[in-house]
């Protein structure tokens, strides 16, 4: 999180350095960090259509790719709720590769939002060379509950959270935008404001299959990023790219019952890599750099390499969310802080002495570091007489999928035994002969994620390193596509414990309660999806649009593959110049991918992803609890155990 601050340090040097070039639409917004959308897109869009690169990113990559790609034949017919994803990605690449387009901008872009609108966050082509900037809208909303009624509002701090992006954004605004702060919004782009926002959703947001996640994910909202509170601007007033200038409301002001009509400028924050002109734009964030494509880990780099195990990851790019601003310290918690801060949970006991609340901002971070802050602050429960626990998952994009694991193990005891899902990976040509070569050439843990030691079988015992859980595969129908998958497995997240695990439960399970807002993704929506199949904890949501259900998880693939990832293990079976395999992007991105599919306990046949799941407990926001973690924990322990 110290690039932004770096960049702009650099951006200062840059802009008194740089003199446009006549005609360069990339020199004229070069060095700033704040520009109009409409001049950032005038560079983005400089650079004409290459068919050579279509075909290096299109057939030659993404749609080989899309090979491991677990969900791929749920597409076809997303079960509802979730069928509003369904189209047939064969096909969609089909048409991109035939599109005529004027500039690689519109290429990349419309490839962007396919896979956005996949809506998995592990399924995304992010290109850096068009992702370099993010719009902020200075009107970020939210939904609350006012007098008994819910309806959109821009967030009453506006004046406090917009500020704290600087003169260099604000002297940008052409309009009075402060006296917006808490306005009641009565349209949107001629639109009621909730249809808007699911509009939003719908084209903006994807990263979650539950259209009621995304809708939340549109509002703006508070979250825990790096031991520090913040708050996402969300996806309306702050999405990926320069796509729009601007947008119309019609809204009363605070402390008015005048309906007005305002249009609200955009403004374009740059978070790619400095430069100076055209070229220096292409150079520095288009083309691939070292880490874009894998490497090969049986070279110089495997000497090097620990003997600690890679550990799978599950998590979201919130790319939205490049520019951290601060949550207004008016809504920071009052209490002190237990246990430890290695950088990822918070921990306070509320003021009654019978409720513990860990935040747990996400599964990344250091690994050893968040188990012993688990126990540091469980301990610290336990010496306070503490008998709840509320665990605080709002905007938790997950992470490591053992600490996950190792969250629900610690909370149920080792005696409950295996903490996690049964597993599998999709057994396509390819797969099947990484996971032979790798057998073949001797490999383990140490250099791949498709050796068999990676894995457990469901008595627990780890699979030695030369079994081949591919061969024979399990065949699978899915939307009556012929398909297939690996055997199924547990995952060996236990030998990664660095801490004791209590024998029992440190809390009574029924004493257990998660609240989030349903942005809880990945590794996250494993944690929970396991304490309310396993455990029935009682989860509740936050927010939303009124009438339409959310659910409390957001998107729960699996383990997710970035690029680097899935061409390392490529590489590293030797298997580069199979006809199957993608081959390097010759531009800067990633196509990642959901590369194993957990499955449900309730219903053995169906990925959790699919298993709709709602929360027992469901409360808009209010004016108390909305960008206010501690008064909405209040709110939340007298729901939960009052
Ligand atoms: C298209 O891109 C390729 C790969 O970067 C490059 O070699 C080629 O010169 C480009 N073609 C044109 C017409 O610019
Ligand atoms: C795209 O079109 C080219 C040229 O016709 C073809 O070789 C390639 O296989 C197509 N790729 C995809 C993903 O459809
Ligand atoms: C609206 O009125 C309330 C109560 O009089 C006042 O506290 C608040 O500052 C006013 N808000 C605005 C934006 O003028
Ligand atoms: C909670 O515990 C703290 C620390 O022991 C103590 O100072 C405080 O009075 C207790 N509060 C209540 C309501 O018992
Ligand atoms: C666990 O299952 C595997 C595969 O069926 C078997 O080879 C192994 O011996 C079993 N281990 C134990 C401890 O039962």
């Amino acid at each position: 999180m110290l690039r932004p601050a770096f960049l702009l340090s650099a951006f200062a040097a840059l802009s008194r350095a740089a003199k446009p070039a006549a005609g360069d639409p990339c020199a004229a917004v070069a060095g700033q960090a704040f520009v109009h959308p409409a001049d950032a897109l005038a560079c983005l869009k400089s650079f004409p259509f290459n068919e050579t690169l279509r075909q290096n990113v299109l057939t030659n990559n993404i749609a080989r790719v899309f090979d491991f790609f677990t969900f791929e034949d749920y597409y076809l017919d997303s079960p509802p709720p979730f069928q509003e994803s369904t189209t047939n990605i064969r096909a969609d690449l089909a048409r991109i590769n035939k599109t005529s387009y004027a500039t690689d901008y519109d290429f990349n872009w419309d490839l962007y939002l396919f896979a956005t609108q996949l809506n998995d966050g592990h399924t995304r082509w992010f290109p850096d060379c068009y992702t370099s900037y993010q719009n902020l809208l200075p009107a970020p909303i939210v939904s609350l509950e006012i007098d008994g009624v819910q309806g959109v509002y821009i967030t009453p701090d506006l004046v406090d959270f917009v500020s704290l992006l600087g003169t260099g954004l604000t002297d940008l605004i052409t309009i009075d935008w402060q006296r917006l702060a808490g306005a009641k919004v009565v349209s949107i782009e001629g639109q009621d404001p909730y249809t808007y926002v699911e509009h939003i959703a719908n084209t903006v947001s994807g990263n979650y299959l539950d259209v009621g996640v995304r809708v939340n994910s549109v509002f703006s909202s508070y979250r825990l990023v790096a031991n520090t509170y913040s708050q996402r601007f969300g996806d309306l007033a702050g999405p990926t790219g320069v796509a729009q200038n601007s947008l119309t409301f019609k809204l009363i002001v605070a402390n008015s019952t005048k309906v007005e009509t305002i249009t609200i400028p955009y403004i374009a924050s740059f978070v790619g890599l400095p430069f100076t002109d055209r070229d220096s734009y292409w150079a520095n964030n288009c083309v691939a750099v070292d880490g874009t494509n894998g490497v090969d880990f049986k070279g110089s780099a495997a000497s090097s390499r620990t003997k600690s195990r890679k550990q799978p990851k599950g998590d979201i790019v919130d790319k939205s969310s490049s520019n951290a601003v601060g949550l207004p310290p008016q809504f920071q918690p009052t209490l002190p802080t237990v246990g430890g801060d290695e950088g990822v949970i918070l921990s306070y006991i509320l003021p009654e002495n019978k409720t513990g609340v860990m935040f747990i901002g996400s599964f990344e971070g250091d690994f050893g570091g968040f188990q012993t802050d688990v126990v540091s602050a469980i301990d610290a429960f336990q010496e306070a007489g503490v008998t709840n626990l509320i665990i605080d998952l709002t905007n938790n994009g997950g992470g490591f999928v053992c600490l996950g694991q190792f969250l629900h193990q610690y909370l149920a005891g080792s005696n409950f035994g295996y903490p996690g899902f049964q597993s599998s990976a999709r057994a396509n040509p390819l797969a099947r002969k990484i996971v032979a070569s790798d057998i073949e050439l001797g490999l383990n843990f140490d250099f791949s994620f498709y050796t068999a030691d990676n894995w457990a079988f469901f008595n627990g015992t780890e699979m030695p390193a030369d079994y081949n859980y591919m061969t024979p595969d399990v065949p699978i129908v899915i939307n009556g596509k012929q398909d297939a998958t690996s055997q199924r497995f547990h995952d060996t997240c236990e030998l990664s414990f660095e801490v004791p695990i209590p024998e029992t439960p440190p809390f009574d399970l029924k004493n257990v309660a998660i609240v989030s807002n349903g942005n809880c993704a990945s590794t996250c929506a494993m944690f929970s999806t396991l304490m309310f199949e396993r455990h029935q904890t009682k989860i509740a949501i936050f927010g939303g649009k009124p009438g339409q259900d959310i659910q409390y998880k957001g998107m729960a693939g699996n383990q997710v593959l970035e690029w680097f990832d899935i061409s390392s293990e490529i590489k590293t079976a030797n298997l580069q110049d199979d006809p199957l395999a993608p081959q390097d992007l010759l531009v800067s991105g990633d196509f990642r991918h959901n590369w194993r599919t957990a499955w449900s306990f309730l219903d053995e046949k169906l990925p959790i992803a699919y298993v709709s799941e709602l929360p027992q407990l469901r409360f808009p926001y209010t004016l108390g609890t909305y960008n206010n973690p501690e008064k909405l924990w209040l709110f939340a322990e007298e729901k939960f155990f009052a």
